[in-house]
């Protein structure tokens, strides 16, 4: 019998590579808190990111720049909570990868001390010494190409990549080369369908799609667009599964209704004291005698 304790996560990262291999489909999905990690646990998603897109899904930012590793770790403590049994990632927000090796090092270093089991970034040929480094230090990185929202100015916007000749070319070289940096996956997201395609038939690690076609090695969709939560026409690369918002908003609209026409609490919601003291507290008088 082994004397190693099993990892509490029925999904590592060697999983990946054999599903991958085996051409069975990776399903992953963002979650941000205890109660959207359970669903997507719940619903046996194989992966869940802890995405700074958290930054314009919960926190009411317009893009991922503001969010912090302060940020980041609140939202991934909780989730770690209910400890997944799904692989779990965690996005490096914008400036912790950029300033330096040691505080790159550090600050995924920190997401793995709180229960990731690897990190996610952005960028393709550039990143390689802070990947490399990242590796060195026994942590697992999951590369990000095609549209990487923390670039956005650079972009000109939340735009497709890769279209021309020498950007898809240029796609197809970096995914190269953040394989051969130790990436254990890379995530493309933005890209057209063909592109995104050669880029998995070229690599040997699994590729994960966002509006990147079915070419991939699997599927992630932020928790809250599945869901129809965001309220709005989806961006073309969603497919919504439910009108969450419509569902929730009736659903709390029932209840204030309830609520203001006293249907809402009824008994079973409520307690009931025993027939003995409600008599005491039905016959109690404010400054009469006890
Ligand atoms: O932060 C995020 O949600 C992402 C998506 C591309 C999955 O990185």
């Amino acid at each position: 019998m082994s004397h190693v304790p099993e990892s509490r996560h029925a999904v590592t990262i060697p999983t990946l590579l054999q599903m991958a291999r085996e051409g069975r489909p990776i399903v992953m999905t963002t979650a941000y808190d205890a109660p959207t990690a359970r669903i997507a646990d719940a619903a046996e998603v194989d992966v869940i990111l802890v995405g700074d897109s958290v930054g314009n899904v919960c926190l009411g930012f317009e893009n991922t720049l503001p969010v912090s590793m302060a940020m980041m770790l609140h939202h991934l403590e909780a989730v770690v909570r209910i400890r997944p049994r799904a692989l779990l990632l965690a996005d490096m927000p914008y400036l912790s990868y950029h300033l330096g090796m040691e505080d790159s090092i550090r600050n995924a270093g920190a997401f793995l001390q709180r229960g990731a089991q690897g990190v996610k970034l952005e960028g393709g040929a550039r990143r390689i010494p802070v990947i490399r480094a990242l590796v060195e230090a026994e942590i697992p990185v999951m590369g990000h190409l095609g549209l990487t929202p923390q670039s956005l100015h650079a972009m000109g916007g939340y735009k497709v990549q890769g279209r021309t000749e020498g950007g898809a070319l240029a796609i197809l070289e970096d995914a190269q080369r953040l394989q051969d940096s130790g990436c254990f996956a890379l995530l493309l997201e933005g890209i057209p369908a063909e592109l995104a395609r050669r880029v998995t038939e070229t690599v040997e690690i699994p590729t994960i799609g966002i509006g990147a076609g079915p070419g991939c090695s699997g599927q992630v969709l932020v928790f809250h667009d599945v869901l129809g939560l965001i309220p709005g026409p989806p961006p073309k690369f969603v497919r919504a599964y439910l009108d969450g918002f419509g569902a929730l908003r009736d659903a709390l609209a029932s209840w204030a209704g309830e609520v203001r026409s006293g249907a809402f609490p009824a008994a079973p919601e409520s307690y009931l004291l025993p027939k003995a003291v409600q008599k005491a507290v039905q016959d109690w008088r404010p400054g009469g005698e006890s």
